[in-house]
C-alpha cells in the first residue's frame, strides 16, 4: 500500500526495468503480459523515460496484451493497439515482431481458433514472466467478467453491463461500447510466473476488499488470485480503504 499512485507507479516500473535488465544479462527474452486502461498508464510513461533517460532497453522484450474489443479496428481511437502505441510502443525500441495484441479484427467464425493460436504463441514464447493487471468494477480481471472460471482460457466473452458503462466516456455513450472482446482466460493469467495488479483509488476500495478477503468464486474471477503463488498487489491509500 502506497501513499499515492504515482509513488506506486515509479516503483513498480523500476521492478519491472531491473527485470527486464536482468533477463538482457542472460541473453533471454522477458516475457511481459500487458494490461490497458487508467491504472497502469503511469507505469509506462516510466518505462518510456527509463528507455530515454538511462537506456533501457526493450530489445529483448516480448509482450502479450491481455484483451481487445471485438470487433476492433487497429487504428480507432479506443482499440488497444492504439493505446498501447501512444503510450508505450512508439515510444521504445520494442521489435514489433515482439508485440502481441488480440486481433479484435478476426472474422467472428474464426475467432475460437485465433484465440487457440493465441495461447500457442504465448507457449512458444516459454510463458509470461510478468503479468501486469488492473481490476474492473465487476471484479474482471483482463476482461474475464463475473462467471468466468478458473480455468478458462483466451476467448470470445460479452463484456458486463458496468463494464460497458464505465468505459462509456471513452467511446462517447454507452451504446457504442462493444458488447464483446476477446480476452486471455483466468487460467492463462494464473500461468503466469508473477503477476502484479494495481488499483488506484476510491471507486476501486469496494472490489479490492473481495477480492484480498472473499472466498474464491466465479462471482469476483479476481478472487482466483489467491490461489496464485507470487501475487503483489500494489494498492494507493483509497482503494486500500476497505481492507480490515
Ligand atoms: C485492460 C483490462 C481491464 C482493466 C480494468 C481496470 O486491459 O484488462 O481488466 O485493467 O478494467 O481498468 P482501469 O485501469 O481503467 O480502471
Amino acid at each position: 500500500i502506497f501513499a499515492d499512485s504515482e509513488t506506486a507507479s515509479i516503483a513498480i516500473a523500476q521492478e519491472l526495468a531491473e527485470f527486464i535488465r536482468l533477463r538482457t544479462r542472460e541473453g533471454r527474452p522477458a516475457v511481459l503480459g500487458l494490461a490497458t486502461g487508467s491504472s497502469p498508464t503511469r507505469v509506462y510513461e516510466e518505462l518510456v523515460r527509463l528507455h530515454r533517460e538511462e537506456g533501457l532497453s526493450f530489445q529483448n522484450v516480448v509482450t502479450f496484451n491481455l484483451d481487445e474489443y471485438f470487433p476492433m479496428a487497429p487504428d480507432s481511437l479506443q482499440s488497444y493497439v492504439r493505446f498501447m502505441r501512444e503510450y508505450l510502443f512508439d515510444h521504445i525500441d520494442i521489435r514489433p515482431e515482439n508485440v502481441h495484441i488480440p486481433d479484435g479484427t478476426a472474422p467472428a467464425d474464426q475467432v475460437a481458433d485465433y484465440c487457440r493460436r493465441y495461447e500457442e504463441q504465448i507457449r512458444d514464447a516459454g510463458g509470461i514472466d510478468w503479468q501486469l493487471l488492473g481490476i474492473g468494477r465487476t471484479g474482471h480481471i483482463g476482461f474475464n467478467e463475473p462467471g468466468s472460471g478458473a480455468a478458462s482460457r483466451t476467448r470470445l466473452i460479452t463484456l458486463d453491463h458496468i463494464t460497458r458503462t464505465d468505459a462509456a466516456s471513452d467511446f462517447y455513450g454507452e451504446e457504442n461500447v462493444p458488447r464483446r472482446a476477446i480476452t486471455m482466460g483466468v487460467g492463462t493469467i494464473l500461468e503466469a510466473r508473477h503477476i502484479v495488479l494495481l488499483a488506484w483509488g476510491e471507486g476501486k476500495a469496494a472490489v479490492v476488499k473481495r477480492m484480498v478477503e472473499g472466498e474464491p468464486t466465479d462471482t469476483v474471477p479476481a478472487t482466483y488470485l489467491q490461489h496464485h503463488p507470487a501475487v503483489q498487489v500494489v494498492l494507493d491509500e483509497a482503494a486500500a480503504a476497505e481492507l480490515s
